[in-house]
């Protein structure tokens, strides 16, 4: 089962994927809770039962794509970004939780980026969005761990050449950056896609309400010494 935004269908490779997959694609705007409910009843319809696994992959910053700076954000753009990249994904879980759509051991998946934790100047408002996803994650792991044995994590992952990405001001340098920092280089997308069907396999049960770095060791490096020789003369 796959989805994106009605407006997104256009675009990007949706379609293709479908193909590849032999995936049914059910459009949902995941600020609607409308949508969602009809994504998760359907796709337990469609599947002929409940759902294993489930991934979060949206992000949008209004005013990353305004080019409002972090001083001078507009609030609309704020909370509408916030709506999209954060608060989506307690709407996508109480929808699943409400229609007790989970089957007991599945496993619920949301990308982030360590701008949650550490300041990345151009990663503006969305910063603050990761952080917000981060703690959902938590919480609501709480009660789907409790209640339905469903777990909740978020994987935090190195920047990755993509639609979103490349809207980071800066992107490319940074990219080459976190590269020459990391001592495993950094995590491609298809590394990405790989740990997070680890995520999703029996074999992370007990995995819960963690947020997970995934990123060639970025976030435990102080400096590396390709990063000492670019400043030594
Ligand atoms: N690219 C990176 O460097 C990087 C690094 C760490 C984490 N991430 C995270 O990975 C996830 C995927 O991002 P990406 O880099 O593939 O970018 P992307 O722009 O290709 O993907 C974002 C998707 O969100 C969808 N979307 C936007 N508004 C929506 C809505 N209202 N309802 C439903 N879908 C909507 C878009 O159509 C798009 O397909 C995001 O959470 C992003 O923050 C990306």
């Amino acid at each position: 089962m796959l989805t994106n935004a009605p407006i997104a269908m256009r675009m990007g490779q949706i379609n293709a994927l479908a193909e590849k997959t032999g995936a049914t694609i059910i459009p949902a705007d995941a600020t609607s809770e409308e949508d969602l409910n009809n994504l998760v009843t359907k796709s337990v319809e469609l599947l002929g039962g409940k759902l294993d696994f489930v991934l979060h992959s949206i992000g949008m910053s209004v005013n990353v794509r305004k080019g409002r700076h972090y001083t001078d954000e507009k609030y609309d753009f704020t909370t509408k970004g916030w709506d999209v990249s954060a608060l989506s994904f307690h709407k996508v879980m109480q929808s699943l939780y409400k229609n007790d759509a989970m089957n007991q051991w599945g496993s619920i998946v949301a990308l982030t980026y360590m701008a949650a934790q550490r300041t990345f100047p151009d990663y503006n408002d969305m910063a603050d969005n990761k952080a917000y996803l981060e703690s959902v994650a938590r919480s609501f792991g709480y009660f789907f761990g409790k209640e339905k044995k469903v777990r909740v994590n978020t994987i935090s992952q190195s920047p990755t050449p993509t639609t979103a990405g490349q809207g980071v001001k800066g992107f490319d340098g940074f990219i080459s950056y976190a590269e020459k920092m990391s001592p495993l280089g950094n995590a491609s997308a298809q590394d990405c896609a790989d740990y997070t069907v680890s995520l999703f396999s029996d074999l992370t049960r007990k995995v819960t309400m963690q947020n997970l770095f995934h990123d060639g060791g970025f976030s435990n490096t102080g400096v590396s010494q390709e990063v000492i020789e670019h400043f030594s003369e």
